[in-house]
């Protein structure tokens, strides 16, 4: 890409807290370097439709402690059609755009991909989803975040139900994914840790369970995330009483995960990751995601996003049912 110019940011897919501090890094890096900033706005969409807004310096004050994004965010399927690609690359070459950010999970990645690979778009994945989700990076932003958020949660349930001496069953996000589930199940105790990645055997959770009844421990909570091989929590539910005559409390986290303001961890994250980015499209790394592996930054081509698949800690997955 030749400096100076015009780089613009966008975040897509599902809002993560710490986008904001990535956004203010973005803009706040490249004006360094004397670049002009645009932000898309709602994600590609803004791209496909000439939707900018333009950042300077004041634009992004005090917006690295909140939650959601300012250039607000969506899921787009236009991006992954020859014609909304077009509509992109021809708004960006108008604009004058040289380089482009792209905050969000894999689907972002996919179309920034795209965009790169059709029409020579300088495109840096950022990755930023509550799911953890992307491989080449230890995490992502707004994870740290939302599996807080989870734990909180987790932690005044766990009153109620030893209060009641209760089962319950808590649905936390994660459709293909369970780093929410498994480390927030972990950190809070969970009797049950129930993950897309693993096969749930409904009988044999309702055995651990009547087994702590006898033991004496009369509560119990299991953690599912929504994407489980047996169900969602509601399901699950149903199961246990239908099968095993077990009643459960159902509690579903839902959105109030996505939203709040970021951690430090995600902060500083957010803010490394805004900046690193940045520095790959001056180098004229892009296209490229980039990650943070070992406390390391780290550049890898977007694919990875999807071709590899991040592992979950096996000590962790061996600890879920290890400790009940
Ligand atoms: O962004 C990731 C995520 O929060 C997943 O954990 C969840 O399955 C999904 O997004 C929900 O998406 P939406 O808000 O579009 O329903």
């Amino acid at each position: 890409m030749n400096a100076p110019g015009t780089i613009a940011v966008l975040t897509s897919g599902g809002d993560a807290p710490g986008m904001n501090a990535c956004i203010r890094a973005v803009t706040r890096s490249a004006l360094a370097h004397g670049l002009s900033v645009l932000g898309s706005l709602h994600g590609f969409e803004g791209l496909m439709d000439d939707r900018f807004t333009t950042l300077g310096k004041n634009d992004v004050s005090n917006i690295l402690q909140r939650g959601g994004t300012i250039l607000h965010a969506a899921r787009s399927d236009r991006v992954l059609s020859p014609e909304g690609r077009a509509a992109a690359a021809a708004n960006r070459a108008r604009r004058g755009v040289g380089g482009l950010v792209a905050i969000g999970g894999e689907g972002t990645f996919h179309g920034a991909d795209a965009l790169a690979r059709e029409h020579g778009v300088a495109v840096v994945g950022v990755p930023g989803t509550i799911d953890n989700d992307i491989w080449g990076t230890d995490f992502t932003i707004g994870y740290d975040t939302a599996v807080n958020t989870a734990l909180e949660a987790l932690d005044r349930i766990r009153d109620t139900a030893a209060a009641h001496e209760r089962l319950f069953i808590v649905e936390v996000m994660g459709r293909r994914a369970g780093y929410i589930a498994l480390e927030a199940g972990i950190g809070s105790g969970a009797e049950a840790i129930l993950l897309p990645e693993t096969r749930t055997d409904i009988h044999s959770i309702a055995e651990t369970i009547r087994r702590r009844k006898a033991e004496g421990r009369l509560s119990s909570i299991m953690v599912v995330a929504e994407g489980d091989d047996a169900g969602n929590a509601l399901g699950i539910a149903a199961e246990l009483k239908s099968r095993e005559g077990l009643d459960c409390h159902v509690t579903v986290l839902g959105h109030v995960q996505r939203g709040g303001s970021p951690t430090t961890s995600d902060r500083v994250l957010a803010t490394k990751l805004g900046w690193a980015a940045v520095e790959a499209l001056l180098e004229g790394s892009a296209p490229c995601m980039v990650g943070e592996t070992g406390g390391r930054i780290v550049r890898h081509p977007l694919p990875c996003a999807w071709e590899r698949r991040k592992e979950l800690d096996p000590i962790l997955l061996k600890l879920a049912s290890l400790l009940v």
